[in-house]
């Protein structure tokens, strides 16, 4: 039995197989309507989200399988002191697969130790987002046509955006990446990330300015000021319109520059950016949706 809990878990040849199953998906929906007939998703989401759990519930219900669980510590038994080790077994007995989320990192890998079902990383703390990250790759790989020889910039919180560490290390397999970390002082990416980039010898820069380095870019990641884990309010709000992509900045871009955000956005893209043909954040929600259901069906070895 596998779990997902990095993204490193997956060789890049398995991701490779991964994007070319949620390729095929895409293109042949009706091919898998009914692959997990039978078969049952939990969602077990102990922090808020709308994509990640609903695009799993949507994943599943493609699949022709159903689905239950909680979107809220405070309904389930979590509120009554109950631990995610006890939760897992008892999740076991009702599905057959379970995605969880949730604020402390490492929960998720607590669960799989315990866990007679396959356990997905829905986002632990500030720690790993992996299904984000195969949305990203599956959505860059399908709109580029490759995954290596790019430059990437990445925007905003990179202390606290789990999406940034996963798609980091991700990236970093692929030959050819170079990283342009864009982030005010206080929100740079942790020390243990550089370490592991200076270790793999893998060429990164770290910048404040976006407008200084937005030309040299072949893909942008914006990601928001992550509220729910700032200690003080203040900082927060001193820090969080810190930088606003718009029309302006785009015109600074190459033509084929990419716009990714792992979303929810709150000011960071001017809505006047969503129509730039660049923009392509909506776009990667459904490709999130494909990737999911590619996942499903690779940890319950159906195909
Ligand atoms: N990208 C993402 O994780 O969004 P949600 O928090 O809405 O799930």
């Amino acid at each position: 039995m596998r779990h997902l809990m990095n993204p490193l878990d997956f060789t890049t040849e398995e991701l490779d197989r991964l994007f070319d199953l949620a390729n095929d998906i895409e293109k042949n929906p009706e091919k898998y309507a009914k692959k997990c007939k039978g078969k049952k998703l939990a969602t077990c989401f102990y922090e808020p989200s709308t994509r990640t759990r609903l695009s799993f519930e949507s994943a599943m219900i493609n699949l022709g399988g159903s689905v239950l669980g909680f979107s809220d510590a405070g309904s389930s038994s979590a509120s009554k002191g109950e631990s995610v080790s006890d939760t897992i077994r008892v999740i076991s007995c009702f599905a057959d697969i379970c995605a969880m989320r949730h604020p402390k990192e490492g929960a998720a890998m607590v669960a799989a130790s315990k866990s007679s079902i396959p356990v997905i990383n829905a986002g632990d703390g500030g720690h790993q987002h992996p299904t984000q990250t195969l949305t990203d790759l599956l959505t860059i790989r399908s709109l580029k046509g490759r995954l290596d020889h790019f430059t990437i910039g990445l925007c905003g919180d990179l202390k606290f955006g789990r999406t940034v560490h996963s798609l980091i290390n991700a990236l970093s397999r692929y030959e050819d990446i170079h990283f342009i970390f864009i982030s005010p002082e206080e929100l740079r990416v942790p020390d243990y990330i550089i370490e592991m980039l200076k270790e793999k010898n893998i060429s990164y820069e770290e910048v404040i300015k976006l407008e200084d380095s937005i030309s040299k870019l072949d893909l942008l990641y914006m990601t928001r000021v992550q509220r729910e884990r700032f200690f003080n309010e203040e900082d927060y709000v001193r820090l969080k319109d810190f930088y606003i992509l718009d029309k302006a900045k785009m015109e600074l871009a190459k033509d084929d520059m990419l716009v990714l955000h792992p979303l929810p956005r709150v000011n960071e893209i001017s809505v006047e950016v969503d129509d730039d043909p660049r923009a392509v954040y909506f776009k990667q929600v459904q490709y999130g949706v494909y990737v999911r259901m590619a996942l499903i069906l690779t940890l319950l070895e159906l195909v």
